[in-house]
């Protein structure tokens, strides 16, 4: 070797060394960053309530900040963490019932999916476990305040890496340098700045009174795609909250108009509009994923009632003659039959006379823009959405689960429902668990539920409306004793 060459040794050595450690950089930081892995189930009711449809990837909030956010802001929370937003926690379960985790850039990122809004947990008596049933609309479940709460938290001056980042610490049982200097502090600013985009197109909820418990304003979200200005829309446009529907027995509902006013008569599309709700576009979408959810519901089947509360058979038999009579043609002939003429059809709102704010919030310029959504994508376009001038008539299948009554929610029992809107309770409390078997509904007159305050639902604030679905078609001239006997075979369904 000369010694005229050894400088040389040296920097190529050096050169070697230090592609060779920004290789392992590189390799490192693909380990870290590239993955883009969701978390899933094999048991499909399982991925449901906690596998990932796409979302995360969009709006995903970074895990531990989720995690940390009641901690960070307890003072903006009704009271003690998520659950008393409505959010559902099994057992041993880190994140509720309706939230999914995808490792993506980097971090874990957690989000809604389905069942945060279809599924929810019923107690057969006050001091009985509370049961969870996968597919009953989620009654607990404010959305409204989950989505005013995390705005108002991470716009706190308390929503900053010094305070945000030792929580995560400290409930991850510490992080790394990586972590605590670079990823959580970019993560934080990140979500600053997804929650102000995110807020600014959903802004219309602060035009809206309080939706309580149960419900989302579903087409308005939907406008919100399309970058509507939501300032200037009229106010019968403005308000559309609708009750969360149950979502069983799918695949008998194919080509029946559904969705509370029966926009769309193709199960795939109102599965795949849904999906919007989860942050899943039409770029992030996992069409796999939803296909196994969509495979689920197609055949899931909602829990009988009488294996929790007796049932009077020979009443309800006598109720099913009256039922035959009255409500089997809009309504199916029974829970799990839904064989009937106008089944799946659209009474007009002048014949059902229910509250038009759910029905006028969807217009036919939203149908169109819905339709030019996917257009580059001939297989999954929307073709199917329409405007309607109704209500649809639909299966009443796991009736006694879906509870508050119409699609805005504004009837609390059955029972109820076959009053005059005159005799129904103008007020009452949503939000309750606990089921009352003799009216078919959750116990809807008491403002607490052990210890947690109840929303007041007021059927006098525009949207809320109670009439309708009255008269000798709908059963609310009937003698006392035969809404007795129609009740009792509306138990069976
Ligand atoms: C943010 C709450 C929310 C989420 C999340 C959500 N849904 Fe829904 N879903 C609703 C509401 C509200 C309606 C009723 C829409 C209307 O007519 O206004 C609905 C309607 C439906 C319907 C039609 C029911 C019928 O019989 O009319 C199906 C099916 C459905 N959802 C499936 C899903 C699936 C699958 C997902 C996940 C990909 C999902 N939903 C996510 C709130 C939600
Ligand atoms: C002409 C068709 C028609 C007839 C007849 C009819 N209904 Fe209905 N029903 C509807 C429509 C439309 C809705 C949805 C109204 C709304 O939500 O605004 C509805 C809603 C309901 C609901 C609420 C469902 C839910 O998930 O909130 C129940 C319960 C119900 N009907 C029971 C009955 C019973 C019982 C009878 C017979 C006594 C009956 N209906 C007769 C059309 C009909």
């Amino acid at each position: 070797m000369s010694p005229s060459a050894s400088p040389c040794v040296l920097c190529r050595t050096l050169l070697w060394s230090l592609l060779a450690l920004l290789a392992l950089f590189a390799f490192g930081a693909a380990i870290r960053f590239l993955p883009d892995r969701p978390v899933t189930y094999d048991d499909p009711v399982e991925h449901f309530k906690y596998g990932s449809t796409g979302g995360e990837r969009n709006m995903g909030f970074p895990y531990w900040v989720f995690q940390v956010l009641p901690e960070v802001c307890p003072d903006l929370l009704p009271g003690k963490g998520y659950a008393s937003l409505g959010f559902i926690f099994e057992p041993d379960r880190d994140l509720p019932v309706g939230m999914s985790k995808r490792r993506h850039l980097g971090i874990d990122r957690v989000f809604l999916n389905c069942a945060v809004c279809h599924t929810a947990t019923v107690r057969t008596a006050p001091d009985a476990k509370p049961m969870l049933v996968s597919g009953m609309p989620a009654n607990q479940l404010n959305l409204m305040a989950f989505q005013k709460f995390v705005q108002a938290c991470v716009n706190d001056r308390r929503f900053t890496p010094s305070q945000v980042v030792p929580r995560i610490a400290e409930k991850a049982g510490g992080l790394g340098l990586l972590d605590t200097h670079v990823i959580y502090p970019v993560g934080i600013h990140l979500m600053r700045d997804g929650v102000a985009g995110l807020t600014g197109r959903l802004r219309f909820i602060h035009l809206q009174a309080d939706w309580g418990p149960g419900r989302v304003d579903t087409f308005n979200s939907a406008k919100a795609i399309f970058g509507v200005p939501f300032e200037k829309l009229s106010p019968e446009e403005l308000i559309g909250v609708a009750d969360f529907p149950a979502i069983w027995n799918q695949a008998k509902k194919q080509d029946m108009q559904l969705h509370w006013d029966g926009n769309n008569s193709r199960v795939e599309e109102r599965n795949l509009s849904a999906a919007f709700g989860t942050g899943a576009t039409p770029k992030l979408i996992d069409h796999a994923a939803i296909a196994r959810i969509e495979a689920w519901i197609a055949t899931a089947e909602p829990p009988a009632f009488d294996r929790h509360f007796p049932v009077d058979r020979a009443l309800a038999d006598r109720g099913a003659r009256i039922y035959m009579q009255r409500c089997a043609a809009c309504h199916g002939t029974s829970g799990s039959d839904f064989s009937g003429a106008e089944v799946g059809k659209l009474t007009p709102i002048a014949a059902i006379g229910t509250d038009r704010g759910r029905l006028d919030s969807y217009t036919l310029e939203l149908a169109q823009n819905q339709g030019m959504l996917y257009s580059a994508d001939p297989e999954r376009r929307f073709r199917h959405f329409r405007k309607t001038y109704g209500y649809a008539n639909a299966p009443l299948d796991g009736l006694w689960l879906r509870a508050p009554y119409l699609h805005n929610g504004s009837v609390p029992t059955l029972w109820d429902l076959l009053q005059p809107a005159s005799q129904r309770p103008k007020t009452f409390y949503r939000g309750n668990d606990l089921y009352d078997p003799k009216h078919l509904g959750f116990v809807a007159n008491q403002p607490q539920s052990q210890g947690t305050p109840l929303f007041a639902f007021d059927t006098r604030i525009p949207g809320n409306g109670n009439a309708g679905h009255e008269g000798a078609a709908y059963g609310t001239t009937l003698p006392d004793a035969d809404k007795w006997a129609l009740l009792e075979y509306l138990k069976t369904f």
